[in-house]
């Protein structure tokens, strides 16, 4: 990864974004904050009204209808405004442990979401007693617990060495 890391750095574009780098990085990251808000805020209204904390004057069909593409065009922001500061700062960002822990949390939330906000609205039927389970709830809880580990590891990408051995970031090359 460093040496990919590395020939990415020499890169044009990524030569482009660094000369930019003044406005970009800081234009990029505030962006890619405001994603934060909108993931966190609409999962949460879909938990609680799964859960049946709030919102219980709409139907969940509601409000996964009114929620859910926010979750999802966010989500496609959070990976475009990622990959532009990745290819700003390839070692910083994929010479990192925080950075592949989190992605690796990206994943498996962005595949509970999905599955969730794409399967629902088109088989509402099928998941309507699923959706009252104690599973489900559980479930919904650890998905948005698994959200908040990736906002701390997000944040942790810049003081990687705190792992320790486990961060590259430590490692002589
Ligand atoms: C979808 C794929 C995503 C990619 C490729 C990505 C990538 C990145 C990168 C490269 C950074 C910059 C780290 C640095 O240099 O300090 C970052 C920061 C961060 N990301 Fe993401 N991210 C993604 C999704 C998310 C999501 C879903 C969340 C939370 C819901 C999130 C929360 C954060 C936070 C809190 C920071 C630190 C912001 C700061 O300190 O200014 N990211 N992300």
């Amino acid at each position: 990864m460093n040496s990919f890391a590395q020939w990415l750095t020499k890169t044009s574009l990524s030569h482009t974004f660094r000369v930019q780098e003044s406005w970009l990085v800081p234009g990029v990251q505030s962006i890619h904050i405001i994603g934060i808000a909108v993931i966190m805020g609409s999962l949460l209204m879909i938990a609680l009204r799964v859960l049946g904390w709030a919102g219980t004057d709409q139907t969940l069909r509601q409000t996964t209808d009114r929620f859910g593409p926010w979750v999802m065009w966010a989500l496609a922001l959070q990976l475009v405004t990622g990959i532009v500061m990745i290819i700003t700062e390839p070692a910083r960002e994929l010479v990192n442990f925080s950075f592949w822990t989190k992605m690796v949390f990206v994943a498996i939330g962005t595949t509970l979401a999905g599955i969730f906000l794409i399967g629902f609205p088109k088989h509402e039927q099928r998941w309507e007693a699923l959706v009252k389970s104690r599973t489900f709830k559980s479930m919904v809880i650890v998905t948005f617990v698994l959200f908040l580990c990736i906002i701390v590891l997000g944040r942790l990408i810049a003081y990687d060495h705190i792992w320790g051995s486990w961060s590259p970031a430590t490692q002589e090359y």
